[in-house]
């Protein structure tokens, strides 16, 4: 990859129930399918120089979902604790949990902690999984935050709050799937953010799908609010 790499990218992961429905297999196999394309994503992205990935792994209404299913991703997320944590640390990986821990079995909470710490120390690549996470909560955990603290919330106040504090906003939000939607994911964070949108499937976004991601990205022009010629002043010729 050559070009503009974004520091942080965001990424829902959607897709993986169609993937698994369009095989006649249950809605729990695409979601295992897509942590195989979790693991690679996780790898492409320390290969071409992504900082920081977040992705939105379950969110605060994914609880409406078949009890069978919600199990499934519990269960899920329970065994690529036991077994991924060695992988992401020869990679250099410092994982982090973000969400509300509250509605989480003892195993998985205790699990989370274990591999955060086991982390701790790795600094290629921040991996954020935002776990029972809405960006709507979020907001609210800030803002009760600093009203038991009793300080005014300011956007740098209610910033310094957030659940994702510790990592600058996503230069590049991508959603797999073929929706154009946030989901109540990152809402605050993404002002800013770059957005793309594929219609592969996320069990299917392999390397390339990224790589093209990144490339799209590369061509983007961002202003933060200002024009063109404030970003690149060009000599004009006069005549
Ligand atoms: C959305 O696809 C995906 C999810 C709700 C779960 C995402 C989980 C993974 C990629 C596996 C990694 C998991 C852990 C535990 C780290 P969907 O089910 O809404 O797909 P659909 O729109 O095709 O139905």
């Amino acid at each position: 990859m050559t070009g503009r790499i974004p520091h942080h990218i965001a990424i829902v992961m959607d897709g993986n129930g169609r993937w698994a429905t369009r095989r006649l297999l249950p809605r729990v196999a695409g979601h295992k399918k897509g942590l195989d394309a979790l693991r690679q994503c996780v790898r492409h992205c320390g290969e071409t120089g992504v900082k920081v990935l977040t992705v939105f792994a379950f969110s605060s209404e994914n609880w409406k979902r078949p009890a069978d299913e919600v199990s499934g991703l519990m269960e899920l997320l329970a065994g690529a604790l036991a077994r991924e944590v060695p992988q992401l640390q020869a990679e250099g990986v410092r994982l982090h949990f973000v969400g509300e821990r509250a509605g989480l079995s003892d195993k998985v909470r205790a699990g989370l902690v274990q591999a955060e710490a086991a982390t701790a120390a790795n600094t290629r690549l921040v991996f954020n999984v935002c776990f029972n996470y809405g960006g709507r909560w979020d907001i609210a955990q800030a803002a009760a935050k600093l009203a038991q603290q009793g300080e005014t919330p300011t956007e740098e106040s209610l910033g310094r709050a957030l659940a994702l504090a510790h990592v600058p906003d996503p230069d590049l939000l991508i959603r797999t799937g073929g929706e154009e939607r946030l989901s109540n994911f990152v809402l605050w964070q993404c002002a800013y953010s770059e957005l793309y949108f594929t219609d592969t499937l996320w069990p299917d976004f392999g390397d390339a799908a990224l790589d093209e991601a990144l490339a799209d990205y590369a061509r983007r022009e961002r202003r933060f609010g200002r024009t063109s010629e404030q970003l690149a002043p060009v000599h004009r010729k006069v005549a």
